[in-house]
């Protein structure tokens, strides 16, 4: 067997590898291994790409190996750089930065092709394809990363007749792949990507902000299906399925979040969905709300036979997890029933919440979807919200004019107590006030959730102590 084939069959081996790898990520429970495989299918990939450069380059393979370390070393470094950094509530922005970069690789490799290679017209279709999706992928991603790190307000943009501009667009493409097959010159190429950059920024920018997370999943369908773009333009057949399996489990993914969030799957792939819900983002406060101390809390607990705990954003900013995790230890040991309720969309990254809580080591037999655990708040006795604000927003099933209407929430309210951690009467990530706040039996922890959760941990201690 020669160099070549052997690099031709590790390539299949670590398709295998990149297909068993996403079965194991859909369970937490082997989320871990699945990890593990992917990044072993990544390496074999490495070193297959690197043996067939060396085979096929026109250059000598000392400069094309050289070229290839350089590149290495350059990526390895920023990337290990970025991972030991990155806070996990950076996450989603980071991977929203990462799939600009799928997106502006296609546009180079898509420009690459035409300007190096013979085409024929199948091939013209790849390049145009690919480029297109390339280029919406990558100003949209960077729309996505700003509007996730807050350097660019949330509000989604509403230009008049936008739906007619997106088809505008894609008509104005059409019009231009048939100029590029029939002239091969490059310039229908470059009018279809200004014109590709710009739809990028109008799809994401047209979104709102509490929709953002089914953007963030479409995204990555989108860098997926700009991979294997690049693999069909380079003769790739690893990176036309790497691609092909990203482009599909993200379209999955947004599927299933749609479905979550009760949005139609076809108008977020159009962009621009959740814009018309947001009339009434009332800001402002709506009434008279309740405080109470940590040591109060503790007493609630005590008392109480169920409770259920609903973990939002404001725990991962706070780490309070693991304090968490040791209070609900200390209540069961005592008897008290306790179990978790998570959104679909809490925090900032699908599955945000079960990573944070497993990293604390918290049973997962107590943590329930929203679906499982929504009817039992009626026979529950205390409810401690804990940095979650939007997933637990009441206009969401009683204001049509909000922009989180529509949208499944947990029903905290129904509840005798609902206790809320937060560190003031701010809004959450869509910026809509929150009538939970203000109702009768709702009262407001203040503070940094991890400090008063360790206060409500010295304060059960103590009463522990004093009656042992
Ligand atoms: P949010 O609505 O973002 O609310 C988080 C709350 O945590 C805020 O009201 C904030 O209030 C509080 N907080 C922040 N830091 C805190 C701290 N150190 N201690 C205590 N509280 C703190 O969170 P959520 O309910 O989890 O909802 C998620 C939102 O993000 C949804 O709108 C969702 O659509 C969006 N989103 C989700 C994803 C995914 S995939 N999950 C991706 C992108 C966007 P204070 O500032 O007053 O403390």
């Amino acid at each position: 067997m020669t160099l070549v084939s052997l690099a031709q069959a590790t390539y299949v081996v670590a398709a295998v590898l990149f297909i068993l790898s996403l079965a194991g990520l859909s369970q937490q429970e082997t989320a871990r291994r699945g990890n593990i495989l992917g990044m072993v299918g990544m390496v074999l990939a490495l070193a297959a790409t690197v043996v067939l450069a060396l085979d096929s380059s026109e250059r000598s393979a000392l400069t094309t190996a050289l070229l290839i370390a350089m590149v290495f070393a350059i990526g390895a470094g920023v990337g290990v750089w970025r991972a030991r950094t990155v806070e996990m509530t950076q996450m989603p922005e980071l991977i929203a930065m990462l799939h600009s970069f799928v997106g502006l690789a296609a546009v180079l490799v898509g420009f690459n092709s035409h300007l190096t290679e013979e085409s024929d017209a199948v091939h013209q279709v790849e390049v145009f394809l690919g480029v297109l999706i390339g280029a919406v992928t990558f100003t949209g991603s960077i729309v996505a990363y700003l509007k996730l790190s807050a350097k660019m307000k949330s509000r989604p943009l509403t230009l008049p007749g936008r739906n007619w501009l997106n088809l505008g667009a894609i008509v104005a493409s059409a019009i231009l792949l048939g100029v590029y097959i029939a002239t091969g010159s490059v310039v229908p190429l470059v009018i279809m990507t200004v014109i590709a950059l710009a739809l990028g920024f109008h799809l994401v920018a047209a979104i709102g902000g509490g929709d953002m997370p089914v953007v963030v999943s479409m995204l990555n369908s989108y860098s997926g299906w700009a991979a294997a773009a690049a693999g069909l333009m380079l003769s790739n057949d690893l990176l036309i399925v790497t691609g092909a399996l990203v482009g599909s489990s993200g379209a999955i993914l947004s599927y299933l979040m749609c479905k979550a969030m009760n949005r139609s799957f076809i108008s977020v792939i159009l962009g621009g969905f959740g814009a018309e819900g947001g009339t009434s983002a009332a800001a402002g406060e709506q009434g008279e709300h309740r405080e109470v101390k940590a040591p109060e809390v503790a007493a609630m607990l005590e008392a109480a036979s169920r409770v259920i705990i609903v973990p939002g954003y404001g725990m991962a900013v706070a780490k309070a997890q693991y304090p968490v995790a040791d209070m609900v230890a200390m209540l069961r040991h005592q008897g008290v029933d306790v179990r978790f309720g998570v959104h679909p969309v809490a925090g900032r990254l699908p599955g945000h919440m079960n990573v944070l809580l497993a990293e604390a080591k918290v049973p997962y037999d107590i943590v329930l979807e929203m679906d499982e655990i929504n009817d039992d708040f009626a026979d529950t006795d205390v409810v401690l919200v804990i940095g979650a604000n939007d997933v637990v927003n009441p206009s969401a099933m009683e204001d049509p004019g909000s922009p989180l209407a529509g949208m499944p929430v947990l029903e905290v309210w129904n509840a005798k107590q609902c206790i809320v951690f937060k560190r003031s009467m701010a809004t959450g990530y869509a910026g809509v006030q929150n009538p939970l706040f203000f109702r009768e039996n709702s009262a407001m922890l203040f503070g940094d959730a991890k400090a008063q959760v360790e206060e409500i941990l010295t304060a059960l201690r103590v009463s522990e102590g004093a009656s042992a």
